[in-house]
């Protein structure tokens, strides 16, 4: 499958971890292993404006600074999602402070502000970020889930993307969710893939600027595999529609039983095996399909993922390409002899 060297390959970075020089080989990896990042939590919304009006830019310049050094491309992660809002845009909302009105002001200006402060620097954006329910959510029927669903109507979703657009016309907009892997494989989640197609389809259709689907790709090896032609399949149907895709939050995590030791190779093994079975999944898919532009993992290191703080119960874990130790895994392996 090695025929694909315009493919960029990701990471997610921690602004902590890059900055320790107790911890020297995160950053040496992410500036050798990677081609594209993104920054796993410094671009959202809490982290740029944790003050109404204060724009706290430094940590997101430094990831753009390191990049270029690096020559590498940078997605832009988040402008529109539910999780991590600062304190003072939710508590506004509830106490009845900032109206309807003004919150779509408050959204249209973050947007414009953000994007133009990154104008140029940016490949591709995440513009709106899981505006989607899943199908096991309350209430059962899929539907526009969440904060600005909820306050200003399925309607941010087309607006989001137009004031994104008009900020920088040159990055790629993305829309991003989970759970949209496939159609038609039997996973739950199909019925996901299949309402957010629903909806990139009609925002082309009247002319929203939406260039590409951001599939994130959290995967669990409890869930069992992906077939990789049925992946490259739903690339391939949103690529039919005109948009670019991409893998853009790769990691494939294990329940941890209780008693199992990360050495313990008897136990650990087969949850290694599975994962990286599912990275070469994803992978592969991405490599078949033309319109897939990068493959982003959420992190590269058990030593720094999400991960184990997210999942605890039961507590899951080994998600990454790297043990805590930073020896390469089978994961790492696989996606190495895939490219
Ligand atoms: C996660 C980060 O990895 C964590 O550090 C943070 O505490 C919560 O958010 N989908 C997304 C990402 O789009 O932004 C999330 O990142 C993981 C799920």
């Amino acid at each position: 499958l090695g025929m694909r060297h315009d493919l960029y390959i990701g990471t997610a970075v921690d602004m902590a971890a890059l900055n320790d020089p107790a911890d020297p080989q995160y950053r040496q990896l992410v500036g050798s292993q990677f081609s594209s990042v993104t920054a796993e939590n410094v671009m959202k919304w809490e982290s740029l404006e944790p003050t109404r009006g204060t724009y706290n830019w430094g940590p997101a310049d430094q990831l753009i600074a390191y990049a270029k050094q690096n020559n590498q491309r940078v997605r832009g992660h988040v402008l529109v999602w539910h999780n991590q809002l600062p304190g003072w845009l939710t508590t506004g909302v509830a106490d009845g402070s900032i109206d309807t009105a003004e919150l779509r002001d408050i959204l249209r200006n973050h947007i414009t502000t953000v994007v133009k402060h990154f104008k140029g620097k940016i490949w591709q954006w995440d513009v709106v970020n899981e505006a989607v329910s899943d199908p096991w959510d309350n209430p059962p029927a899929l539907h526009y889930k969440g904060f600005w669903a909820q306050h200003l109507g399925p309607g941010y979703v087309a607006d989001a993307f137009r004031w994104a657009r008009a900020a920088d016309p040159n990055a790629l907009l993305f829309y991003n969710d989970y759970n949209i892997e496939a159609f038609g494989s039997g996973n739950p989640a199909d019925d996901k893939t299949q309402f957010v197609y629903d909806m990139v389809k009609r925002l082309r259709a009247t002319g929203v600027p939406i260039d590409g689907v951001g599939s994130q790709g959290h995967l669990g090896t409890q869930y069992g595999n992906y077939d990789t032609l049925q992946v490259a399949d739903a690339l391939e149907r949103f690529g039919d529609l005109g948009l670019a895709t991409a893998f853009t939050e790769v990691d494939v995590r294990s329940q941890m039983t209780p008693g199992v030791q990360a050495g313990d190779s008897n136990e650990i093994n087969p949850r290694l095996q599975a994962s990286a079975a599912n990275y070469s999944v994803l992978l592969q898919a991405c490599l078949l399909s033309r319109h897939c532009l990068s493959f982003t993992v959420w992190g590269f290191t058990d030593r720094h993922s999400w991960i184990p703080g997210w999942f605890d119960n039961p507590p899951e874990g080994l998600a990454t390409l790297y043990d805590e130790n930073y020896q390469p895994k089978r994961a790492y392996q696989t996606v190495k002899a895939d490219l």
